[in-house]
């Protein structure tokens, strides 16, 4: 699946598009005019950038991980273009760990790469490098019944239970929560899912 990633990174259109998730822009939405100014963000699994070098023209210090290595390049590309600054890190998220805390935690598309007997840890990990007053901002991909495996579903994704994410934060403000069931159409094939989409804000 990686070498697949890198390959279609390695072209010159940007296969997530270049704009921003929306939680990315619910997220900068909870600060005021010029307030996320300084702010440390660590984006998981960034892709080709486009919500890190959005976080970086709100002025966030924005550190980009992903494992490929195309991913990163055309994010740093993208970055000189805007004239913002991007610190970027090739790495694996089951196993990169942060070494100073930071304000904001986020990963779009991304935490369902975490096995389920890890979160506990990796979550309370990422709990405990955010700052007060810091957030983490996740969406997960959640198993439904009726909505079945998706066409281009890798052995290497393990979806997560309804609800599973806020369990991991029952000690955070939970500022924003909805479940979500949408239309796809990655890989060619139409197909549906359903994805939990939360941020948590830490207050002491
Ligand atoms: C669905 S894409 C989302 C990219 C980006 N967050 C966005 O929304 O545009 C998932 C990303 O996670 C990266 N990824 C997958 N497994 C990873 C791992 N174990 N460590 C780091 N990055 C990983 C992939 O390279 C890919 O860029």
């Amino acid at each position: 699946m990686q070498a697949a990633m890198d390959e279609v990174y390695s072209k010159a259109e940007f296969y997530w598009g270049r704009e921003p998730n929306d939680l990315a822009m619910q997220l900068m939405g909870r600060f005021g005019p010029g307030a996320a100014r300084g702010k440390r963000v660590l984006d998981l699994g960034c892709g080709e950038g486009r919500d890190s070098i959005y976080f970086a023209c709100h002025g966030c210090n924005v550190t980009a991980l992903d494992v490929s290595g195309p991913g990163l390049a055309k994010a740093a590309a993208w970055a000189s273009e805007e004239d913002v600054r991007l610190e970027t890190i090739q790495a694996d998220v089951l196993s990169y760990r942060l070494a100073e805390p930071v304000d904001i935690v986020y990963a779009s598309g991304v935490i369902q790469h975490f096995p389920q007997p890890m979160r506990s840890e990796v979550f309370s990990h990422y709990k405990q490098m955010t700052r007060i007053g810091g957030y983490n901002a996740f969406n997960a991909f959640v198993e439904k019944p009726f909505i079945g495996l998706p066409p281009d579903y890798q052995p290497d994704e393990f979806f997560y239970r309804s609800g599973e994410l806020l369990g991991y934060y029952w000690d955070w403000e939970i500022v924003a929560f909805q479940e979500l069931i949408f239309d796809c159409n990655s890989s060619g094939v139409p197909h549906q899912h359903a994805m939990d989409v939360m941020i948590a804000r830490r207050v002491v």
